[in-house]
């Protein structure tokens, strides 16, 4: 198991200058709350210098929501991996359902995107999950193992990457998997990257999807949950942390 819980606020494309600066403020001020765990927020990127500058300290660590899959380039649009560390990220999720299905990205890419993150001294978080009908079909195991077999590069160790397990029916929708969904999933996504990297024994597993103060203590109860990657949540200051608190219980 893990040794310290990962609470990571994905804000998608929500919040203006403001409204980022604004949730940054409430959150720094809770941060002496935060010791037990490890904390990220993942603005949209052209808020990351604002919130980057604002939370200067150890308890809340930055990331980005995405990077192209090479390190320059003509990719006009795109953000690079390089410029996210270049303005104090840690962190970067990569295959965000989101952008799996918006932007058609495919576990190849999604595979790059992971060398190139660590290329550049970033963690990526890479995430997986089925759709409703995949679950429904019974195959939620199999897409999310070959997700996995497809977008994770071998030879890596457990502190080089993250996973979060996402069910894509579960983003935003107020339903999650059952508990016992969960744990056989993580547990499977468990014996799946072991069977890539061998030396990954102590990845973080996240869960994502509808993640609130209401269903987290049973969340990071389960086995092999390393964490959550939340969405809604995240956009209210009271919300995360009290999602933090929570964890930092468990801890
Ligand atoms: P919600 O917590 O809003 O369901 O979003 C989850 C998510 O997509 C985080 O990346």
């Amino acid at each position: 198991m893990v040794d310290r819980l990962l609470i990571a606020g994905n804000w998608k494309m929500n919040l203006d200058k403001a409204g980022a600066i604004e949730l940054t403020n409430a959150l720094t001020k809770s941060q002496s709350t935060f010791k037990e765990v490890d904390v990220a927020v993942f603005p949209p990127s052209l808020w990351l210098t604002e919130v980057g500058d604002l939370i200067g300290s150890d308890n809340i660590k930055l990331g980005g929501q995405d990077c192209h899959e090479e390190l320059e380039g003509a990719h006009t649009g795109d953000i690079s991996a390089k410029m996210l560390k270049d303005v104090g990220c840690d962190y970067v999720i990569v295959g965000h359902s989101e952008r799996r299905t918006n932007h058609f990205e495919t576990n190849e890419t999604i595979k790059k995107k992971v060398l190139v993150s660590i290329q550049c001294n970033l963690c990526p978080i890479v995430c997986i999950g089925e759709t409703w009908d995949e679950r429904n079909k019974g195959t939620a195991i199999s897409t999310v193992s070959f997700q996995l077999k497809e977008s994770i590069p071998d030879e890596l160790d457990s502190h080089q990457f993250i996973i979060a397990y996402e069910p894509v029916w579960a983003i935003g929708s107020g339903k999650t998997p059952t508990f016992n969904d969960i744990e056989e999933m993580h547990s499977s996504i468990k014996e799946t990257i072991l069977t890539i990297n061998p030396k990954a024994d102590k990845v973080r597993i996240l869960y994502g999807g509808s993640v609130k103060p209401e269903n987290a203590a049973e969340i990071f109860n389960l086995e092999n949950v390393g964490g959550a990657l939340v969405g809604g949540a995240s956009l209210s200051a009271t919300d995360f942390s009290q999602i933090i608190s929570i964890a930092g219980a468990k801890n």
